[in-house]
């Protein structure tokens, strides 16, 4: 089953000088997928990323959500479709500072009014599969960064959304707590068969990933399979990632 379906995607700032950001992009999710975008500085991936999760208007083109188009919704409408459908997991994680790691987990359920009960049993199952049943209690800016991420991502995934999408999650992690983030996303998109469409710079999250998409130049420019070796993959996206060339931190910042 298709869970996102990009079609012939461009978009196009327009400003004294129009850039083209994305030109005709095309690829789809089946559901359970866990897919990695990579690609240069520039090169389109925050663009694609909101068009999806539909903060962008596409210039043409389209995208299906769950065999609905969003841009075509009203107001309300696209806000309830994000709402129920989405789930958004970003760098800086988006958690209100002063409130507890509980009360930010199920934030999407009580907009939508769910009784206290169901809401308690959704929180306790979602925490204990991230590892964060103890903390639930502690406000945010007691948190490390990598309990942090997990209630982000226990947030992102309480309402059982379609499409989860990523923005660089591990971007703000050391090494441990982005490993630890990379391993819990890879089996709730096991055990959940969460759908995950994931931006990232770093090679080590990508070989996470069961399929990593390159773009450039706001094209599609290729994807390659994880098959069940990790190492190899981290080595043949490295190699794709050289020939990508044009963004030398990317290879630089690697860490091992
Ligand atoms: N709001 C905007 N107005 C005009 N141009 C923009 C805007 N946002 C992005 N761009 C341009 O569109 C292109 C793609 O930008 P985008 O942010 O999607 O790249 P990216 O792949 O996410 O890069 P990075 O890896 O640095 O985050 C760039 O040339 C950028 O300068
Ligand atoms: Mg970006």
């Amino acid at each position: 089953m298709t869970i996102l379906d990009v079609k012939y995607l461009s978009k196009i700032y327009e400003g004294q000088v129009p850039r083209q950001a994305l030109d005709n992009v095309q690829f789809s999710l089946l559901k359970g997928e866990f897919v990695g975008i990579m690609g240069p500085s520039g090169s389109g991936k925050t663009t694609l990323l909101n068009v999806i999760a539909t903060i962008d208007e596409p210039t043409s083109g389209e995208i299906i959500i769950n065999g609905v188009n969003p841009h075509q919704l009203g107001q309300t409408e696209t806000a309830l479709f994000r709402r129920h459908e989405l789930g958004f997991v970003f760098q800086h994680f988006n958690l209100l500072d002063a409130m507890t790691v509980a009360e930010n987990i199920v934030l999407p359920l009580s907009l939508d009014g769910v009784p206290v009960g169901e809401m308690e049993q959704k929180l306790n199952d979602m925490a204990s599969k991230l590892g964060i049943s103890d903390i639930l209690d502690r406000r945010i800016y007691e948190c490390s960064g990598g309990q942090m991420q997990r209630a982000a991502i226990a947030r992102a995934l309480i309402h059982k959304p379609s499409l989860i999408l990523a923005d660089e999650p591990t971007g703000n992690l050391d090494s441990k707590a982005s490993d630890d983030v990379m391993r819990t996303l890879g089996s709730l998109n096991g055990e959940e068969e969460a759908t995950i469409l994931m931006v990232t710079h770093d090679p080590v999250a990508a070989s996470f990933c069961k399929r990593v998409i390159f773009i450039k130049d706001g094209r599609f420019y290729n994807e390659i399979y994880r098959g069940d070796n990790r190492q190899g993959f981290f080595q043949r996206i490295i190699d794709m990632l050289s020939l990508l060339g044009g963004d030398r931190h990317v290879l630089s910042t690697i860490r091992l």
